[in-house]
């Protein structure tokens, strides 16, 4: 791995790149590995391309994408709470994005006197340094951003100072199957030490037409969002996916308590993708999956967190019982 650390000027950012643009590297093995199985698939983290961390960014906006929004009001009613509860001096985020919500836990470590240094951790370069640069700015710390993959560089995270949270915030470990979700949990049980914790976002289960709404919205951006990553393999892999020929399907799977994301082709065709040499054909109707996004209930983040060395300290939740954050500690 290429690691590559810079300090600029004023001392108070460091920035630590595993790989100028870590995305590309994985595509070609993701592609050629998802499309060749008897299920077609391909790992979500590949729909996060420019216009697809814009478009995620107006999902958050949407009226039926109920996550963003509850998630920001539980960390506005318990973030005094939180701070005083953990006494971390450290935050660490990953797949912080512009760390928006961050900044209401950040505001109450600073406000309970506590806060020292953030570590956010995301996957676009771009993002890492300009939220870098204006949390450092407005808050007066120490940020020592990290562009990464967070299933592949955690070691480029570093010692805590202090008692840390390590934060996942958004619904994001809910895009893990549940087998690797454990296996990811276990590592970052690694980066706590002694006194830390674990913030984790998780939707929650609950009445089915509510979910399959926040995925199925009425303004279309969910759908564009989705075979945004089309678009996306046709550049950079030179494929020749018809885009306007794939349709949004996302429905919540009862048994899996987990919404499955895909795109259905409408008719038989053959697509050619000169990077891998391959052509993949599709059948009419058949399925490509692009995502998953499970949702929780207590006993299953209590079971992942047990299952990874973890105890469930406490879910916080909205008074709708729509979303939650997972508090954790070693167990
Ligand atoms: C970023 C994974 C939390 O699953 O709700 C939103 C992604 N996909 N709409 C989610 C997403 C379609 C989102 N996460």
């Amino acid at each position: 791995m290429s690691t590559q650390s810079t300090t600029t000027p004023d001392e108070l950012v460091t920035l630590t790149i595993a790989d100028a643009d870590p995305a590309p590297r994985t595509l070609a093995h993701d592609v050629h590995d998802g499309l060749t199985q008897p299920f077609k698939q391909l790992p979500p983290k590949h729909l996060y391309d420019d216009h697809g961390s814009d478009l995620f960014a107006q999902i958050c906006e949407l009226p039926e994408y109920y996550p963003t929004r509850t998630e920001r009001s539980i960390l506005v009613a318990r973030s005094a709470e939180l701070a005083e509860r953990t006494g971390a001096v450290d935050l660490v985020e990953l797949g912080a994005g512009f760390a928006t919500k961050t900044r209401v836990l950040l505001d109450a470590m600073q406000a309970g006197g506590t806060l020292r240094r953030f570590v956010p951790f995301d996957v676009s370069a771009p993002t890492v340094r300009q939220c870098s640069g204006e949390i450092s700015a407005a808050y007066g710390i120490p940020v020592h951003g990290i562009v990464g993959d967070f299933e592949r560089d955690l070691d480029l995270v570093p010692e805590p100072i202090g008692p840390r949270i390590v934060a996942i915030l958004g619904g994001t470990l809910g895009n893990l199957p549940p087998g690797s979700r454990r296996h990811f949990l276990g590592r970052l049980r690694g980066l706590l030490g002694e006194e830390g914790r674990m913030l984790i976002g998780i939707d929650l289960v609950k009445d089915p037409a509510v979910i399959e709404a926040a995925y199925n919205d009425g303004a279309g951006v969910t759908s564009a969002f989705n075979r945004n990553v089309l678009t996306m393999l046709n550049r950079e892999l030179g494929a020749d996916f018809p885009v306007d020929e794939y349709e949004h399907v996302a429905f919540f799977d009862r048994r899996h308590e987990w919404i499955d994301i895909r795109l259905r082709a409408v008719r038989d065709h053959v697509v050619r993708i000169p990077a891998l040499g391959l052509e993949v054909p599709f059948a009419a109707r058949e399925e490509l999956r692009t995502e998953i996004s499970s949702k929780f209930t207590r006993e299953r983040i209590a079971g992942d967190l047990a299952a990874s060395g973890l105890e469930l300290e406490d879910l916080l939740t909205d008074d709708d019982g729509l979303f939650g954050l997972a508090l954790a500690r070693v167990a």
